[in-house]
């Protein structure tokens, strides 16, 4: 069951969703390093699609495209930041989750079509492919003619304004330019991908890449000092686990009565992001530290 605490800040509604479920009866495992909201899913990181078909729960019908599925959170989310903009019609979904057979089809298709060089550069290999998780949406702006594999989504008018709010709904643009050598993709102004709100926020502040910001969260394990992230109204806490230290943080979390949330980083462990209730004027208690 996903449970959901709803704040209001300005006139918008912040969610963190919680999914008791996600951990299993027997506490944190081996497969909870392949699923969750922050898998790093590039070709040095084949997504388990075994485990993401057990934990994601895809739906149609994204912004009114019957053909379109996304995973439900990002789903939801992605409706969310496209009635905050009023976008409408200009805004239009290209391609959302793919199968491994869609993304072998697409594959061979583009180097027929366009050639190695360039499939390389646009397209992930099939297993390799964020589109195969359903955290990833292709966006173009509206036009008589669309490219499939290289939707326009410019950086003025209102897929400018899309793009500088994505990070408050939990997207980041994933390929941005000049970090080629790090994604391994080609600049793709088009493809937003979901990691959920704070770390989209964390994410684009600091001007990281998803390959950067996993990398930069293991200075951060729970043994140690953790990642604070402030708003106005929560702190964020966020720290890595690695796959050796499952089982005893499993106990400890277990303990915990916190909000949380749980993602793999599809590498080598999870990322936890608790939420602790900051005290305000009307004196609400606030949660104790966690370390
Ligand atoms: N265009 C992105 C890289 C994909 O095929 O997943
Ligand atoms: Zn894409």
């Amino acid at each position: 069951m996903n449970q959901k605490i709803l704040t209001k800040k300005t006139n918008r509604l912040k969610t963190f969703y919680l999914n008791s479920s996600i951990q299993g009866k027997n506490g944190l495992n081996k497969s909870n390093i392949y699923h969750g909201n922050l898998i790093l899913v590039n070709k040095d990181n084949p997504l388990n699609t075994k485990v993401i078909h057990k934990y994601n729960h895809f739906v149609p019908g994204v912004l009114n495209h019957k053909d379109i599925y996304l995973e439900i959170e990002t789903y939801f989310k992605l409706n969310q930041l496209i009635k905050y903009i009023n976008s409408g019609d200009s805004i239009i979904p290209i391609s959302g989750y793919r199968s491994m057979q869609e993304q072998k089809q697409i594959f061979t298709d583009s180097i027929k079509e366009n050639g190695m060089d360039f499939t390389q550069k646009y397209v992930a290999l099939p297993g390799h492919s964020e589109h195969q998780t359903g955290l990833a949406i292709d966006l173009a702006e509206q036009n008589d003619v669309i490219d499939f594999i290289c939707p326009n989504f410019p950086y003025d008018g209102i897929c400018g304004e899309f793009r500088f709010h994505a990070g408050r709904f939990g997207f980041i643009e994933r390929y941005p330019a000049g970090k080629e050598e790090l994604t391994g993709i080609g600049h793709e102004p088009w493809h937003f991908r979901y990691v959920s709100y704070p770390h989209s926020e964390i994410i684009q502040n600091f001007g990281f890449t998803l390959e950067e910001y996993v990398h930069f969260l293991k200075n951060f394990s729970f043994k140690d000092d953790h990642l604070k992230y402030k708003t106005d109204k929560y702190e964020y806490e966020i720290f890595y686990v690695k796959e050796s230290d499952l089982m005893s943080f499993s106990t400890i979390l277990a303990e915990e009565k916190r909000p949380y949330q749980i993602s793999g980083n599809n590498v080598d462990g999870i990322i936890i992001t608790l939420l602790n209730q900051v005290v305000r004027k009307s004196g609400v208690k606030t949660y104790e530290r966690y370390h």
